[in-house]
């Protein structure tokens, strides 16, 4: 019996030796020790020996079982700690790896450029303010000393919500907003979406976006107004673009201007693209405001002078980034996006 036992420990060590699995340790475990086990059967014998041998071999059987069971218990703990360890190793990620690129998109070059003048302004102590895309015909027109019979006052060129109420067709009225609300001295921008009855071209789109700019103080002169849009031109263009005022009408500025830069294709010596001028398209209206606007504010003229202009900001960017076609700028074509 004795023997039995040994070679019953002898066999446990081995299967536990070669074991790789807690399952087959679970099986070796019901095998040897469970109800059904060889350790029990070899116990079952214990009736057939002497009163003498009994307690001895009976010591030796619990030795065997002690030694059985811890063994077991030893061997199961240390693989399912091998286990743990081989998950942690399959499971292990490495922050510290760069992720994939995504594709993550960029500002639209007309929200880039309203920004960049924006922040422009805002540097030089403008308040940079917000009107609403549908005015009174009071604010678009006529406190704009906009003479009744003038052109784009016509439905064929401006949108009539109803008889008192347009699409602006410019930024120009919150100017007469501003002036109302924050009197003089004032300087403010103001940028956003304007509405005109035109049929679309290379250049002209029914709905296209202006930045207007005031500036109300005592001694404002036009050398003021030249230098504030030759300031903001080299800013956008860089130094090499020479600047043009050329005179013209608005009814809400005496005098007034139209500005152009250098033709970019040709640098001005005269080309197709500028009909050999070597002049842009015109990139924006300005001049002195009309002391009828000023009194229609409430602001004395005899007090107080100033400056306004209103640029289109789809043709500067149209410049700034060599641009022929104005459609591009609101098909929302991800190929050309891209590209800036
Ligand atoms: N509102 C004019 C337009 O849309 C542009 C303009 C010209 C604005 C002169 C001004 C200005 O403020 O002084 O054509």
């Amino acid at each position: 019996m004795l023997d039995k036992l040994m070679n019953l420990r002898e066999e446990v060590k081995e299967r536990l030796n070669s074991a790789d699995s807690i399952q087959s340790i679970m099986d070796t475990k019901v095998e040897y020790l469970g109800k059904k086990g060889k350790l029990t059967d070899i116990l079952k014998e214990m009736g057939k020996l002497s009163a003498e041998e009994r307690p001895k071999m009976g010591k030796v059987a619990n030795e065997i079982r002690d030694y059985l069971e811890g063994s077991i218990e030893e061997k199961m703990t240390e693989l399912k700690e091998a286990e743990k360890q081989a998950t942690i190793e399959k499971e292990y990620l490495d922050v510290t790896i760069p992720k994939k690129q995504k594709d993550i998109g960029h500002l639209h070059p007309l929200a880039e450029t309203k920004r960049q003048l924006e922040d422009l302004f805002l540097s030089m102590g403008f308040k940079v303010l917000d009107g609403p895309e549908i005015e009174t015909v009071e604010n678009n027109f006529d406190l704009l000393n906009s003479p009744l019979d003038h052109p784009s006052r016509d439905m064929s060129d401006t949108f009539y919500m109803d008889k008192d109420h347009v699409l602006r067709s410019h930024t120009s009225p919150v100017q007469i907003r501003a002036m109302k609300e924050y009197g003089a001295p004032l300087k403010m921008i103001s940028a956003g979406r304007t509405f005109r009855n035109d049929e679309v071209d290379d250049t002209h789109s029914p709905m296209f976006h202006q930045i207007e700019g005031l500036v109300v103080d005592k001694n404002i002169s036009i050398a003021n107004l030249k230098s504030t849009i030759k300031t903001v031109l080299i800013e956008l263009f860089g130094q090499e673009l020479d600047t043009r005022f050329r005179p013209h009408y608005f009814p809400f500025t005496e005098p007034s201007f139209e500005v152009d830069v250098t033709c970019t294709n040709c640098g001005g010596k005269g080309c197709e693209k500028c009909n050999g001028t070597g002049w842009s398209m015109e990139l924006l209206g300005c001049g002195m405001v009309h002391p009828n606007v000023l009194r229609n504010c409430g602001i004395d003229p005899e007090v107080y002078t100033g400056f306004a202009f209103g640029m289109g900001l789809d043709r500067l960017v149209m410049v700034k980034h060599d641009i022929n076609n104005l459609r591009l700028l609101f098909d929302n074509d991800k190929r050309f996006l891209d590209q800036f």
